[in-house]
């Protein structure tokens, strides 16, 4: 019942909700309905995302996160300009046409810097998308990364909830900081994700139900989502990991009420379970992303205990995930896999 409701209505009330959240059991119908929607919008295609790790330094202190500025126990790393531009080659070699700079906030890197290497990758690439994920910023450094090239960019909220935010978060850091970024993000034009870890320490229901609501105002272009997962050298190390479940059950969620949505099978998830990605992308994902950093700095990027994929080639890891993706029934599509939501 709430499952057709959902699929209909693109909604449900908060119980209703709270009742579709809070059941511990396998739902096939509402994997079957998700699966049924993303045919519909996307058919059988799974858009690669080439991710490149290019610096652990970050000056933030999240609780849950292994480059956290306090962890001294992380071997810290950035790449060079070159090195980033060398991971795009190699990458667009092998059939990549979105690239992901992705790193903790990290001061060396200015706007000039990122702007320059933004700059550079569009020039040598123009058939690719540009994504960033560097954290909060202002609304004027967003700007000119976008005027550099940049077209999309992830931020995850991580939690809606204000009072969850300051428990995952040090005193500095602001929940309404991190929503103002988006809607900037927005406003300025960038293809945008938002998202959040599923069984963060302290999260409630009420806390999934404010997500929700959440990205029922932003209209995020992209959801990332995956199960939080501990690390030893954090505050959170003693914390149990996210629920597979519940991870797989809210990504079936988001696919009915954001048909168009571009969702990741994301590696946390490949961590948690050896199928994660597969299962992922029978509840609704639609996207995935090979890692095409350096092997040499893989094992550095460490958000998390046992992270998968870290000793592989690129060209090693676009090949798995495109057997992974076909076994579970989809096919890898080489394109830039732009958002549905903004035609
Ligand atoms: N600094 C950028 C930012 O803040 O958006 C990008 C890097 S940040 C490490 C990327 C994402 O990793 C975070 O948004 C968070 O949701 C996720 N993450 C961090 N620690 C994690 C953990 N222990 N388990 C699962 N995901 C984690
Ligand atoms: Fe770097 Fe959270 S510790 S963004």
């Amino acid at each position: 019942m709430l499952v057709e409701a959902l699929r209909r209505d693109r909604d449900l009330t908060d119980a209703q909700f709270r009742t579709l959240l809070e059941t511990d059991q396998y739902d096939e119908k509402l994997r079957t309905a998700a699966d049924a929607v993303r045919r519909e919008t996307y058919g059988q295609a799974v858009y690669l995302r080439g991710l490149i790790e290019f610096t652990n330094y970050c000056k933030n202190d999240c609780l849950y996160c292994g480059i956290r500025r306090s962890n001294t126990a992380a071997s810290r790393y950035r790449l060079t300009q070159e090195e980033i531009l060398a991971c795009c080659r190699e990458g667009h070699a092998l059939g990549f046409r979105t690239f992901v700079l992705q790193g903790g906030e990290d001061p060396y890197w200015t706007d000039e810097r990122i702007c320059s290497v933004v700059s550079q990758i569009h020039r040598e690439f123009p058939d690719c998308a540009i994504t960033l994920s560097i954290g909060e910023k202002s609304h004027e450094s967003y700007l000119a990364y976008f005027e550099a090239g940049a077209e999309r960019y992830l931020l995850r909220h991580e939690t809606a909830d204000a009072a969850h935010y300051a428990m995952l978060h040090p005193s500095d850091m602001d929940c309404a900081n991190r929503q103002r970024c988006l809607f900037d993000l927005k406003e300025i034009g960038y293809q945008v994700g938002a998202g959040l870890m599923v069984g963060s320490p302290f999260q409630t229901t009420d806390c999934l139900i404010a997500d929700i609501r959440f990205l029922q105002s932003l209209q995020p272009d992209m959801i990332g989502i995956g199960p939080f997962l501990s690390h030893k050298d954090t505050p959170f190390r003693d914390k149990p990991n996210g629920s597979l479940t519940l991870t797989l059950r809210l990504l079936a969620i988001l696919r009915l009420l954001f048909p168009k949505v571009l969702l990741p099978a994301t590696t946390a998830l490949g961590t948690l379970h050896p199928m994660g990605r597969e299962l992922g992308l029978q509840h609704g994902a639609n996207v995935v992303m090979p890692n095409l950093s350096p092997v040499g700095v893989r094992d550095k990027y460490l958000l998390y205990d046992n992270k998968i994929c870290t000793g592989d080639e690129s060209a090693q890891c676009r090949h798995c995930l495109e057997q992974r993706v076909k076994s579970a029934g989809y096919e890898v599509v080489c394109s830039r896999g732009d958002a549905l939501t903004k035609q």
